[in-house]
């Protein structure tokens, strides 16, 4: 229990006993779990229990959950720059090399040494890792809930649940964390610079390689609209999940909203592959000099180089 203590506030020096020990009213409040305290016991304006930060006393999930939360609005940024200049703009232009002065034109904007890691690496990192400490902490705050002590104990009480949004954002990962190598990563690596990367580097990928580029790119926009559009209305109160319990008509509710989000998803999908795949997809291989380049990093790719 000593752990547990650190929740409180520090003791003034005349509230400690004579040998150092505080007397407290019996209270229940130590047997609730930290991230339920507030709602059952909400406390008084002026109370006593804030912490010197002045950030209240809430459980960690509280702030994990923020974290996953304002994390993601950060990346939504970089997310909106993306599906313009991959999918808007070349929608709009009907062109890859006319589309691609608009990517170098927004480029300096995302890929600084500032804002870079605000609106992509911090973000992504602080997103994923949230949700992976938020899931140890509900495990640990279950097990203790419910008393496990031997290994078979541990073994016969549930992990959290794992909800649709959440696999569809482990699924992102590996898909996200291939083409971030792929255009970004594995060109700085290899050439030393990223700046001949532009959407006809995508198109020359399409065209030596159809079957990876077009499976590869359909799940992962199909994964990530489904995960934003999921993840949003969950921030936004949206989700079935979050209707009213004594709602009347809650199942009708939730229904619809199912099939509104599933339609915002699909349209989102639709979307960003009319102009990925549609625009970009089709506009064939580069020659030249600058072709070359994308031949060589195709074929130094580990498996892609043989995979087409
Ligand atoms: C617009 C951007 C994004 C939004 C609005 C968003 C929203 C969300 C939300 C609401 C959850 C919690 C789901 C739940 O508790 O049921 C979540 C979890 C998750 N997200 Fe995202 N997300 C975004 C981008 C991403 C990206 C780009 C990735 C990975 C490349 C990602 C990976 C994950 C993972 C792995 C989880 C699961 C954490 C867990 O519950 O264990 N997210 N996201």
């Amino acid at each position: 229990m000593a752990g547990e203590q650190s929740d409180l506030p520090p003791l003034a020096d005349n509230e400690s006993g004579v040998i150092g020990l505080m007397e407290v009213e019996p209270s229940p409040v130590e047997e609730t779990p930290v991230e339920f305290k507030g709602d059952y016991f909400p406390s008084p304006p002026s109370s006593t229990t804030t912490s010197t930060l002045g950030l209240g006393n809430h459980g960690p999930a509280y702030y994990l959950q923020r974290v996953q939360k304002y994390s993601s609005y950060a990346f939504t940024v970089f997310a909106s720059f993306h599906i313009a200049n991959t999918s808007i703009i070349p929608l709009i232009t009907r062109s890859v090399p006319e589309s691609n002065r608009y990517l170098l034109l927004t480029r300096p904007y995302y890929q600084s040494a500032l804002t870079e890691p605000l609106v992509v690496a911090l973000p992504l990192i602080a997103h994923i890792s949230s949700g992976i400490a938020l899931r140890f902490y509900r495990r640990r705050q279950a097990l203790k809930r419910y008393g496990a002590e031997t290994h078979r104990d541990r073994k016969t009480i549930p992990w959290p649940s794992l909800s649709g949004t959440s696999a569809l954002g482990y699924a992102l990962i590996p898909m996200a964390g291939f083409h971030l190598w792929t255009t970004r990563i594995f060109p700085v690596y290899l050439h030393g610079d990223n700046s001949m990367i532009s959407l006809s580097y995508i198109s020359h990928g399409f065209a030596s390689h159809p079957f990876v580029s077009f499976a590869g790119f359909t799940a992962m926009v199909g994964v990530g609209a489904w995960h934003f559009t999921w993840g949003w209305a969950k921030w936004l109160g949206f989700a079935p999940s979050q209707v009213n319990e004594i709602e009347s008509k809650r199942h009708l509710i939730r229904k619809r909203r199912w099939y509104a989000i599933n339609a915002l998803s699909a349209m989102l999908t639709t979307l960003w592959l009319a102009g990925g795949l549609g625009i970009v997809g089709r506009d064939g291989k580069t020659g030249g000099w600058i072709g070359r380049e994308f031949e060589e990093l195709y074929n130094s790719m580990p498996l892609i180089g043989r995979w087409r």
